[in-house]
């Protein structure tokens, strides 16, 4: 009797789950995921890996292929080969994260060149294979694109020169830290989503005690847009070689005053002598370099020069890079690719060659290449990034609408300091004070 009332009870919960999984699926994906999604994953994984790894060669045979009966040698695939020892699987945020320990002689590539199959297998989103542990490979399954529909917390505290820009695939967010990275270089074909990420980032550094100032050769087009919270905004080439020229000028005069007080970064400057940081901003950087005169040819090589001293100088004296263009090789001027040398942080959207891919991530990885030229028209605002500790990540910036990039700028004119000649930090407010150090 107690068994009959059992199965029903089993029988009824199967029901339920059947009856309300997809709803729950659709409104609260993450609560499915955890209820649902994750034991049924897990189940899959630990119900198919042996039949998976052997389909894919990644059973190893206990025994020998050959073996020795009688006088002759017999040849054949000897059964039950042992598949690589599988963690336990963690539960992630809209995912899960698994360690299998290699075989000798095997290596992490041969598991990287099976992803689909394991796809496939776990019935899952997307699968990523790492290693940060020899003889292991860590193994990172998506249940769905958290890219599709990114959704990034409306309201986080501002850290000074800390701007959270997006969403990152495995769910973290999207941070451009100029203090890890103090300079950035965004690529990306035209309608891929740079302007879009910009806008982003100019929308989180508006409120904090930063100088923006922008360059946009598209007759200002772009970052007109924040006109109301930049400092100045150069919208020619003249305009832009003045401004880099006074910007050079500010930079020396903050090293003379570091100088001048022992301190080998404005940062450790003393409260009253604190500099504001400043954020430059260049749109379509190719068009700095495109020159058709021999006049501009000297005003390119001006130019030139100073983005690349803003660069070398910049991080320790408060200084920092956004450089965006669709293309950023050699060929459009000597100084470019010094000038890419020194951006240590990178975004790549979607590309329309390999080569400025690889450009932008090729000190990464041959994976995140292929990441990036992997990325579809429709994907607009996805992009491939370095994160803090190396790995490259896809991540899909918030899509600020120019609206919204308008407001913010208005919202915070006010804390614009003017131009030229930048005023002292206010230290009056103690909550931001933490974060020069
Ligand atoms: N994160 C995003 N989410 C959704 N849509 C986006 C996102 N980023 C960009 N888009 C869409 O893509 C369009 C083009 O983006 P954007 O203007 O930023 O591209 P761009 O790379 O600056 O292009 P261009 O080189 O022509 O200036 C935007 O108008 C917007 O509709
Ligand atoms: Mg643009």
């Amino acid at each position: 009797m107690a068994v009959q009332f059992l199965w029903v009870v089993l029988l009824a919960l199967v029901l339920v789950v059947m009856a309300v999984g997809p709803t729950l699926r659709r409104s609260y994906p993450y609560v499915w995921w955890c209820l649902l999604g994750y034991p049924a994953t897990v189940l899959r994984m630990l119900l198919t890996w042996r039949r998976l790894t052997t389909a894919v060669g990644l059973a190893v045979p206990r025994r020998p292929a050959r073996a020795l009966f009688g006088e002759m040698v017999v040849k054949g695939d000897p059964l039950r080969p042992v598949p690589p020892r599988l963690g336990a699987p963690k539960l992630r945020r809209g995912g899960l994260e698994v360690v299998v320990r290699l075989h000798p002689g095997q290596v992490p590539e041969q598991f990287a060149v099976v992803v689909d199959a394991v796809v496939h297998a776990w019935r899952v989103h997307a699968v990523r294979v790492t290693s940060d542990a020899r003889g292991f490979v860590r193994v990172t399954a998506l249940a769905w694109d958290p890219l599709a529909a990114p959704s990034v917390p409306h309201s986080t505290r501002p850290v000074l020169l800390r701007a959270l820009v997006g969403l990152l695939e495995d769910g973290r967010l999207w941070v451009i830290d100029f203090r890890t990275a103090p300079h950035w270089l965004i690529v990306g074909a035209t309608r891929s989503g740079k302007s879009t990420l910009i806008a982003s980032l100019v929308k989180q550094l508006a409120p904090q005690r930063v100088a923006l100032f922008g360059i946009d050769l598209k007759g200002g087009m772009e970052l007109s847009l924040f006109e109301a919270r930049l400092s100045a905004l150069a919208a020619s080439r003249a305009q832009a070689a003045q401004l880099l020229a006074e910007l050079v000028a500010e930079a020396e005069a903050r090293m003379e005053l570091c100088r001048s007080v022992g301190a080998r970064s404005i940062w450790e400057l003393p409260a009253k002598l604190r500099k504001v940081p400043i954020v430059l901003i260049v749109d379509e950087v190719a068009e700095l370099y495109l020159m058709a005169t021999r006049e501009e040819k000297a005003e390119v090589g001006e130019v030139s020069t100073n983005l690349l001293r803003l660069a070398q100088l910049g991080a320790a004296l408060g200084v920092h890079l956004v450089i965006a263009g669709q293309r950023v090789g050699s060929d459009l001027g000597p100084g470019v690719t010094a000038l890419r040398a020194q951006l240590a942080g990178r975004v790549c959207h979607r590309v329309s060659d390999p080569g400025t891919a690889e450009m932008a991530l090729g000190d990464l990885s041959k994976d995140a290449l292929d990441a990036a030229q992997r990325i579809t028209l429709a994907e607009q605002g996805v992009a491939i990034t370095a994160g803090d500790d190396g790995q490259w990540l896809r991540a899909r910036s918030i899509h600020v609408v120019p609206d919204q990039a308008r407001r913010a700028a208005r919202k915070y004119a006010h804390l614009a300091p003017a131009w030229p000649g930048l005023t002292t930090a206010d230290d009056s407010d103690d909550s931001e004070e933490g974060v020069y150090l």
